[in-house]
């Protein structure tokens, strides 16, 4: 069987089966698993290693204690001086020994030797010591327990269904297996927006059904986590009110904590979103968000649980004729004074942009300004905003950028050098916003496996490149060596297109209200949600310098100094952080204006040669895959033209200016 004919392609991502072995090792090497211990801790990645050289390469192995010096592979735990979860690989003459730093850390070392057996990397004499960066490697589902998905595009939820906890256990086992391959270690299975029969998980109604999914985790090294609602002891019933310096309120949260503990052990925490888009906080109480992060984090403190408390807290019913009031400012002003006010199990959950997984923004200022607060970088691996993955958009291209951003705060701050530091303004971790649902690819689109796929390898290992993981996914999900490497051009190139057809230079929020796909330059101008470009017959953008909202003087001063500069502002990021006149010149010469006209145009025309290599693949890759891929680009490409033709012709209304090279915009 090849990918031509494999009707698994999809399901089986990147633990892509290959017709034939072809690695250096000796396949009889491939053959004996030997683990030390023999009984134990070791037997799930054996069990796991076996399942991988069967389904992977067709091998089959046995499994047994080590007798004699023989080659075979064996597992070991307790390589001394090196970190948890870490692993060694050696391949010696007499055979392979992977050793974990301890039980999770020998399952990651089995999991990367099988991918660098299918890449065709392992060869004797080589040893690879590898540990992930930052300790939490998150994944968070928006998934709601009557089934839907918020912002879900590839099909229904795994884990509910009719407002019950429901899943095939093969399927969670899987998808445990996929998530552990790359390094997730944490999961929350429920929306952050804790609506309706969700408020009850953390009652015995739900509890027994979601200790059973937490048992299916816990073998692949992944630990639960809850979303809860902060009115819940409200809501449930037994207090008049949420107030988190309510000592009634605090014995309930304690109690519950107990009994959620009681059913689960090792839940890794709650999740919050308060004070939010219509969400309950302790600003309903006239407390602070330390109050209500601490009080919470009280009461699972005993059980070595962790808050994980969001910071995507703005007030969402702003008034568009108040040009005092800027979004971007909201996350950086609620908690940049708090610092230092949460308690040790609080970890502070931050958007890494000041908006909301735009396309392109810039990246938040609370990033290497706190000191004195644990807290994690939130990325979206769901295509909310770039393309409902319908349309190709590779996002490690758009993390990588964000890892190499430097805050400047210091030296050696960049995102990627803060990840896993554990001193002050050291990020403790990636909570990624899941993109897979019941489809039978996952993900919906089969390329958007190559975004899950990256939000894993990235997490654990953040300096990496967008394009080495590109290279790497592509080569082991197509083993067609020509058709892994034009996915992975596809892949690499389709970030910079998508952004070229869509919103300009960082201006955000160009789309449909609700929905965002799809064009609507006037969608949220003047809606209460507070995010807008006040573009009119001469100018657009926001001033967000001193001049104008002040947002830029949130960063320090030579990042301050770098934004509010328009001659060495990032240029992609021009009219977030300015209003501009369309005859602006920007550094290619060519006004504002015409730069609009120009990567629209060339957005399109890109898209339409993405479609077209995509086409050149046909008989090269399974043709189940192929038709879907095929059909989602012609979709992509009508995506393309209608933002093409809505952006140019609503700037051309504005200003009456044509296109200097005359190309075709509707009047
Ligand atoms: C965005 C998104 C919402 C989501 C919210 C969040 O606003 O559109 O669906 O609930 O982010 O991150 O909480």
């Amino acid at each position: 069987m090849n990918d031509i004919q494999s009707h698994e392609a999809r399901y089986d991502c990147w633990l892509q089966h290959r017709d034939t072995y072809t690695g250096s090792l000796p396949e009889e090497t491939l053959k004996k698993i030997f683990l030390m211990p023999a009984e134990g801790p070791l037997t799930h990645a054996a069990g796991e290693l076996r399942r991988g050289l069967e389904k992977m390469f067709g091998i089959s192995a046995k499994c047994g204690a080590k007798c004699g010096a023989g080659g075979g592979i064996t597992l070991e735990i307790g390589a001394g001086g090196i970190p948890p979860e870490a692993f060694i690989i050696r391949a010696e003459d007499r055979g392979v020994i992977i050793t974990g730093a301890d039980e999770a850390g020998c399952l990651y070392g089995v999991y990367r030797f099988l991918a660098l057996l299918a890449q065709g990397k392992i060869c004797r004499g080589m040893e690879i010591t590898d540990a992930p960066t930052t300790p939490i490697r998150a994944l968070n589902h928006w998934d709601n327990l009557d089934g839907t998905i918020e912002r879900g595009y590839a099909g229904a939820s795994l884990f509910f269904k009719d407002n019950r906890v429901e899943y095939d256990p093969v399927r969670i086992q899987d998808y445990a297996r996929l998530l552990a391959s790359v390094g997730i270690n944490r999961l929350s299975i429920n929306n952050v927006n804790v609506r309706g029969p969700a408020k009850r998980l953390i009652t015995e109604e739900y509890l027994p059904e979601l200790a059973k999914l937490a048992a299916i985790f816990r073998p692949f090294g992944i630990r639960l986590l809850l979303s809860v609602n902060f009115s819940s002891p409200c809501s449930l019933g037994a207090c008049a009110s949420a107030d988190p310096l309510d000592l009634a309120v605090a014995e309930w949260w304690k109690r519950r904590a107990d009994m959620v503990y009681g059913a689960i052990p090792d839940l890794a925490g709650f999740l919050v979103k308060a004070d939010s888009e219509g969400e309950s906080g302790p600003f309903q109480y006239g407390r602070t968000h330390a109050d209500g992060a601490n009080m919470l984090a009280e009461a699972v403190a005993p059980h070595n649980g962790i808050v994980f408390w969001r910071c995507f807290v703005y007030n969402s019913t702003q008034d568009w004729r108040d040009t005092g009031v800027d979004r971007a400012r909201a996350a950086y002003d609620h908690f940049m004074p708090l610092d230092g006010a949460f308690a040790d199990n609080v970890i502070l959950q931050i958007k890494h942009g000041p908006f909301d997984f735009q396309v392109r923004e810039p990246v938040s200022p609370l990033f290497g300004a706190l000191q004195k607060t644990r807290h994690l970088m939130e990325l979206q691996i769901t295509q909310e905003y770039t393309g409902h993955q319908i349309d190709l958009c590779y996002l490690p291209s758009m993390w990588e950028w964000v890892m190499n951003f430097d805050t400047r705060h210091g030296r050696n701050t960049a995102i990627k050098d803060l990840l896993g530091r554990s001193d002050g303004p050291g990020i403790g971790g990636l909570a990624g916003v899941g993109n897979v649902g019941l489809d039978r690819c996952w993900t919906g689109h089969p390329l958007a496996q190559a975004n899950l796929y990256g939000y894993g390898r990235l997490a654990w290992q953040p300096s990496l490149s967008a394009q080495a993981i590109a290279e790497e996914w592509s080569a082991l999900t197509f083993t067609n060596a020509q058709a892994a490497g034009t996915v992975e051009k596809l892949l690499l190139d389709s970030y910079r297109i998508y952004e070229k057809y869509t919103a300009p230079f960082g201006v955000c929020f160009m789309v449909t209200p609700g929905l965002h796909y799809g064009p609507d330059v006037e969608g949220y101008e003047f809606s209460r949600w507070g995010t807008y470009h006040r573009a009119d017959r001469e100018a657009i953008g926001i001033d967000r310098t001193e001049t104008g909202t002040g947002y830029t003087g949130q960063y320090p001063p030579e990042n301050a100094a770098l934004f509010s500069d328009t001659s060495a502002c990032p240029e992609n990021l021009l009219l977030f952080f300015h209003r501009l006149r369309y005859d602006f010149k920007m550094r290619n010469g060519r006004t504002l204006l015409q730069n609009i006209y120009d990567t629209h145009f060339e957005g399109y025309d890109e898209a339409r040669k993405m479609r077209d290599l995509w086409l050149s693949l046909e008989g090269r890759v399974c043709q189940t895959v192929f038709e879907i891929v095929k059909e989602r680009l012609e979709r992509q490409l009508e995506n393309a033209r209608q933002w093409r033709d809505v952006i140019n012709t609503s700037f051309y209304r504005r200003t009456g200016i044509d296109d200097a090279q005359g190309r075709k915009i509707y009047r």
